[in-house]
């Protein structure tokens, strides 16, 4: 069912109204704040980020660092109503490439975060640096203004492919800069990408050697894809196939493990103690409140599940956020949507999810995924008992096949 977004306070109201669901607690709130620039646009990505360099050629700004603030700020004063009285777990500032900003602007965001929500004692704060925008002592200033954990987006450390990716910086950028997110954080994470065009299995050795020697205490590796309307789905690389991508996802898995990094997620590998609580977070199917430009929402509500999604375009999102109207959809996610949406997150876990969280996250019975449930089993995609449902190796590896069964349930 779509709503026509009013002002927040009525939106509250709306949210509030009497339902057929019943939530018998909300779960954990977290809070991510999108910062939509970046240096130069990569050709596979379908992120909300907008080419900076593009709107400096143009002549029409710098990057509206203070603008930009004052909008997250009056966005985040509108939202409250719709989370009053719950604490934030986790935060994470993401984007886009959240480094183009300076310490200072970090530390007044966070302080306008901590002003106006109440933070978890020991709140993961993490953010999303590009080694593109790295230069010396900015990681501490990160660090310093209450930034928690790192989140490095390497990629490759071969410049042939950092090149061919569109990145805007090389491999000993990279290098550089996770030798200063080591120094300065207790925990980081470097982002990966594997399949890449014209990729070997001894390339992508060579890419996890590299990785791994920074002893990285969480490592992400995607599956490069090509997503619709980037400049790769109009002119596609050559790209290793699906047998060839099985065997290096077979080999990331093992050299991770060999040093301890646990896969816990389709592609996440912490240490112990490590993994990252926001993303757990949006994989347990809890809540989030996502403010700045065509950030996404998930809100729940004593009898119904809400999503939102704000303005994409940043100066659009500026001017409405400023006017307390960020909002550019709301939607309550429908009964019928909800095993499908709980299945998509939370089945990629490695460790499935408890039965009973289940029911508390969507509000509705456990009768009502029994059918798709028998039917995973029977197929050998997952295994559970009273208590829990896992995916076997089967099931991660045919993930989509396993999640669609939830689809034909809720039909
Ligand atoms: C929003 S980006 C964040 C970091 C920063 N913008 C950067 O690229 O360095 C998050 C991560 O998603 C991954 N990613 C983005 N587009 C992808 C795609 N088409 N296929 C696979 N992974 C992708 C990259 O590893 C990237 O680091
Ligand atoms: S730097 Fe990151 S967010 Fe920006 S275009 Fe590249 S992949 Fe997308």
């Amino acid at each position: 069912m779509a709503d026509v977004p009013g002002a927040p306070a009525n939106a509250a109201q709306r949210y509030l109204r009497e339902g057929t669901l019943r939530l018998g607690a909300l779960p954990p709130l977290s809070l991510y704040v999108h910062l939509p620039w970046c240096l130069r646009k990569c050709p596979y990505c379908d992120f909300n980020s907008h080419e900076l360099g593009a709107q400096r050629r143009a002549g029409s700004m710098e990057l509206p660092e203070a603008a930009y603030l004052d909008a997250l700020r009056a966005d985040l004063e509108s939202a409250l109503p719709l989370v009053w009285g719950r604490k934030v777990q986790t935060v994470f500032i993401g984007g886009g490439t959240p480094s183009l900003f300076a310490p200072e602007a970090i530390d007044r965001l966070i302080a306008d975060v901590r002003a106006r929500l109440p933070l978890e004692a020991g709140c993961e704060i993490t953010l999303e640096a590009n080694p593109g925008t790295f230069e010396r002592d900015r990681f501490r200033g990160y660090r310093q203004a209450g930034v928690t954990r790192l989140s490095v987006g390497v990629q490759s450390f071969d410049d042939d492919k950092l090149k061919r990716l569109g990145r805007v910086h090389d491999a000993d950028q990279a290098k550089a800069a996770l030798e200063e997110a080591r120094a300065c954080f207790d925990t980081f994470n470097v982002d990966l990408m594997y399949a890449l065009p014209g990729q070997t299995l001894d390339e992508l050795d060579a890419d996890l050697t590299q990785a791994l020697a920074f002893e990285p205490p969480h490592l992400s590796v995607y599956h490069l894809t090509i997503e619709a309307n980037t400049y790769f789905a109009k002119f596609p690389p050559a790209v290793p196939d699906d047998d060839m991508a099985f065997e290096m996802l077979d080999r990331i898995t093992e050299r991770t493990a060999a040093v301890g990094l646990g896969r816990y997620e389709v592609s996440a590998y912490a240490r112990p103690g490590h993994r990252c609580a926001h993303n757990l977070n949006y994989w347990g199917f809890g809540d989030y409140l996502g403010i700045g430009a065509g950030a996404h929402s998930k809100l729940s509500f004593p009898h119904r599940v809400v999503r939102q999604v704000r303005y994409r375009e940043p100066a659009h999102y500026m001017s409405a956020a400023r006017a307390g109207q960020a909002v550019a959809q709301d939607l309550e996610v429908a009964r019928s949507e909800l095993p499908f949406e709980f299945m998509l997150n939370a089945l990629r876990l490695r460790e499935g999810f408890e039965i009973a969280q289940f029911s508390e996250r969507t509000g509705l019975p456990v009768t009502a995924i029994a059918r798709a449930l028998d039917e995973a089993e029977r197929r050998g995609l997952i295994l559970r008992d009273w208590q829990r449902v896992q995916p076997t190796d089967k099931g991660f590896d045919f993930l989509s096949d396993l999640q669609a069964l939830f689809l034909a349930e809720s039909a």
